[in-house]
């Protein structure tokens, strides 16, 4: 695991996918408030070859402002000057666990029947150390046998079903990518990249790779409780 602590996390992240779409390969965007920046900087990559996956939706419209696909729409898509890349959002206006059959549907029949891989995984963490929409203590965190689940209950605001990418997939991302920024995550960051024992109490301590790497981008205050 990399931790890389800087003024500018959104720019590292944001050089990352770019690349990472120059390249034509498949990434899993998240949501939230914090990525909209990196995309924003990433607009003037070449998209034209990338693949778009997200790590997770809220059960809504894709024009809902609540919507994951919307962020993106609006901070990345909607930018990109060139020709844009293939979509594979999560269409969570069909419900939680119908909208997590055809995600799982769409990942297999694009990467392959089995263990299929993505290439960058990008997450963001809560409050509550929360990943994707994989939060503390529940029973979502123990599925293995799928690649998208549906979540009927948010562990926090939005207070909307969910469909989230389960721990499997993530960890077997060939570059998972977290970007965390404000002081209000620093005990989060703690739980999920301390010392600590990884706990299903802290999410985004269970997500580490499998075989490939990890990279932690991270403001200062973010970062202020970790030992480095
Ligand atoms: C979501 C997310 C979620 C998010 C974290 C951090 O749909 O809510 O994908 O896992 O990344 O909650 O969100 P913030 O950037 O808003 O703090």
């Amino acid at each position: 695991m990399n931790i890389n602590v800087s003024d500018n996390p959104a720019q590292e992240c944001a050089d990352i996918l770019a690349e990472a779409a120059e390249a034509g390969a498949h990434i899993a965007l998240t949501g939230g408030s914090t990525p909209g920046d990196a995309y924003k900087l990433a607009a003037g990559a070449d998209w034209s070859r990338a693949k778009l996956w997200w790590g997770d939706e809220r059960c809504v419209p894709p024009d809902d402002e609540l919507s994951n696909y919307r962020l993106a729409q609006e901070s990345l898509l909607d930018r990109i000057a060139g020709d844009p890349p293939e979509i594979h959002r999560i269409h969570g206006e069909r419900g939680p666990h119908a909208g997590a059959d055809d995600y799982e549907r769409d990942l297999r029949e694009t990467l392959g029947e089995r263990a299929p891989k993505l290439d960058v995984v990008l997450l963001g963490l809560g409050p509550d150390a929360h990943v994707a929409s994989l939060f503390p203590g529940h029973a979502t965190l123990d599925v293995s046998d799928r690649l998208a689940v549906g979540e009927e209950d948010a562990g926090l605001k939005p207070f909307v079903p969910r469909v989230t990418l389960t721990l499997p997939v993530l960890c077997d991302g060939r570059h998972i990518v977290f970007l965390v920024a404000g002081e209000g995550k620093a005990e989060a960051v703690e739980r999920a990249f301390g010392d600590g024992e990884p706990s299903h109490d802290a999410p985004g301590s269970l997500v580490r790779p499998r075989d490939g790497r990890m990279t932690v981008l991270l403001d200062p205050p973010a970062a202020s409780r970790l030992r480095l």
